[in-house]
């Protein structure tokens, strides 16, 4: 999380996503990560989208917030993904 509004949609989270996932598959070799992510988070779904994370569930209705429902959606990126993209 960025904590300072102020600095959101400059490409800090998208840089320091991209060198913590060359961490883990590189260094580490892992071989997936996954999250979870609330659905009205479109700025963060639309970020992991374009490190070429996937949705790949959707656990429905799983948070209530503000007087409603929202769903959870999983997203994942497989390390051969990943080193195609980079
Ligand atoms: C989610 C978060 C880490 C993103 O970091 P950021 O530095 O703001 O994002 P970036 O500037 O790196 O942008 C990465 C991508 O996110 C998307 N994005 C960024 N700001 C956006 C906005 N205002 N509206 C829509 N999409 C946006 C874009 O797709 C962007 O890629 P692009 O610039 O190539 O189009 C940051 O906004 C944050 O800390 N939010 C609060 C905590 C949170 O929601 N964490 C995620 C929980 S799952």
């Amino acid at each position: 999380m960025i904590g300072e509004k102020d600095y959101w949609g400059k490409g800090y989270g998208k840089e320091a996503f991209q060198l913590l996932l060359d961490y883990v598959f590189i260094e580490l070799n892992l071989h997936r990560v996954g999250l979870k992510v609330f659905s009205f988070n479109e700025k963060a779904i639309r970020m992991y989208g374009k490190l070429d994370f996937q949705v790949e569930g959707k656990l429905r209705e799983s948070l209530y917030r503000n007087g409603k429902w929202h769903n959870i959606y999983l997203m994942g990126l497989l390390k051969s993904e990943y080193l195609k993209g980079n």
